[in-house]
């Protein structure tokens, strides 16, 4: 089949860019212009859409929101070290070619059952290879899945950074021509073409043939106005007032040079936290109580709690090299280099605690402002150890029925 899907790319979709907007806020994602105008153009293009930057900006959000907005069935490929294409494409069904050669026992002996020796059964055999190595016997994982779905879907490609660079070069193809290429069987191409949407967290640089193939967008902490609409929008439970006076806490803390710096997702939890508190006023005490909601790391608290008061009111006294006093109840003016930015001395030492080099590295933002302290989720576990069961089962499902080679 040589239809181009891109010439069925949604025309109607969006009617332009402020429209996507508005689709997304009824969504409840709220997207910013920039993000609006390349999701705008991914319908029009058909082309796949790189997402790239730190943890909680919203992301995955993003493709499900998508899918939510046009009606469209959402598939997920989780990416992870190690993965190869037996996870990400197809595989063929052992279990399944196995039953079928019981069950057909019979008839296989009556193939080979004139054969003079045995070379020549193998050679009959072989000639039944196309039997066994068909489209019945495939069992699909997620981008196959995706390309010769009956109904459009969107694909979502989540945190493509951890897969190996093997894996992004057998996406290539996908994200160019929207087939696959099956040795056995020939090209599978999608006649109902996917939105893809490709997410990295930047704990590598991916390929330039990849990100040619795609919009690509980097997306980062949000505007402060935006922000708050988010949180509003979430039902926190916390005061308008308070929530604007929250943002300015959190945004002070991504100006700190923290291993992750919190994100949107932990200032919707930080509000909910405080919402459940029932605070009535951002004090220094209950921030300082309740940090651990949003800095994960202790190197992180260290800091953020040493900077606290300063958020919470520029003009309180903290202690620094020169200044033995107390501020907030938190120095101690003792005049071992604890800086009004809270940098301890020990902090250089934290990638010897962790003692891994590699996570150090990952620590290690790319092409990130200074204000992106790492890569989030990648530092908390090995990276296989982040697919859970579920995602496994729901992205692995098999379909029985193959059809459409090329
Ligand atoms: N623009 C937005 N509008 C509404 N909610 C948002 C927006 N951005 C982020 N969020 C919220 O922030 C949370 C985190 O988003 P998401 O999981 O998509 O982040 P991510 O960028 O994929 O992070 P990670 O890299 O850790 O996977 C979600 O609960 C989502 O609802
Ligand atoms: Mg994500």
């Amino acid at each position: 089949m040589n239809t181009d899907p891109r010439n069925a790319a949604g025309e109607g979709e969006f009617d332009d860019v402020a429209h996507a907007l508005e689709r997304f806020r009824e969504a409840g994602y709220l997207a910013d212009d920039r993000l609006a105008t390349t999701v705008f153009l991914q319908t029009r293009l058909g082309k796949p859409v790189l997402l790239e930057g730190p943890a909680g900006v919203g992301k995955t959000q993003f493709a499900t929101s998508l899918a939510a907005v046009t009606g469209r069935r959402l598939i997920r490929l989780q990416c992870y070290e190690g993965q190869d294409e037996t996870k990400a494409l197809y595989e063929w069904d052992y279990g399944k070619q196995m039953l079928y050669t019981q069950i057909l026992r019979e008839k296989i002996g009556q193939v080979v059952e004139d054969a003079a020796d045995l070379n020549e059964a193998v050679e009959r055999i072989a000639k039944q290879d196309s039997v066994f190595f068909s489209e019945r016997f495939l069992a699909p994982r997620p981008l196959l899945e995706a390309i010769d779905s009956d109904e459009p879907v969107v694909l979502l490609i989540d945190e493509v950074d951890r897969a190996d660079e093997a894996l992004e070069a057998v996406l290539l193809e996908l994200l160019s021509e929207f087939q696959i290429s099956i040795p056995e069987v020939g090209t599978v191409k999608a006649e109902q073409l996917p939105y893809v949407v490709l997410t990295s967290n930047n704990t590598r640089d991916l390929s330039a043939a990849l990100k040619r193939r795609c919009l690509h967008l980097f997306l980062d902490y949000p505007e402060a106005q935006r922000e708050l609409e988010i949180i509003n929008s979430k039902d926190t439970g916390l005061s308008e007032a308070l929530a604007v006076r929250l943002i300015e806490i959190v945004r002070g803390l991504r100006a700190l040079e923290l291993r992750k710096a919190p994100s949107i997702s932990e200032t919707i939890d930080w509000a909910r936290t405080l919402a459940v508190l029932g605070v009535s006023e951002l004090s220094a005490d209950v921030l300082s109580q309740t940090l651990n909601v949003v800095v994960k790391y202790e190197r992180d608290l260290k800091k953020a709690l040493a900077a606290i008061p300063t958020l919470v009111d520029p003009n309180a006294k903290v202690p620094s090299k020169n200044d033995h006093g107390h501020g907030h109840g938190h120095g101690h003016g003792h005049g071992h280099g604890h800086g009004a930015d809270g940098d301890h001395s020990h902090d250089d030492g934290d990638a010897e605690v962790d003692g891994k080099e590699v996570r150090a590295a990952k620590d290690r933002p790319g092409r990130h402002g200074d204000n992106y302290g790492g890569p989030g989720k990648s530092d908390e576990a090995p990276a296989v150890k982040t697919v859970t069961a579920s995602q496994g089962e729901r992205s692995f499902a098999a379909r029985s029925a193959r059809k459409r080679p090329v």
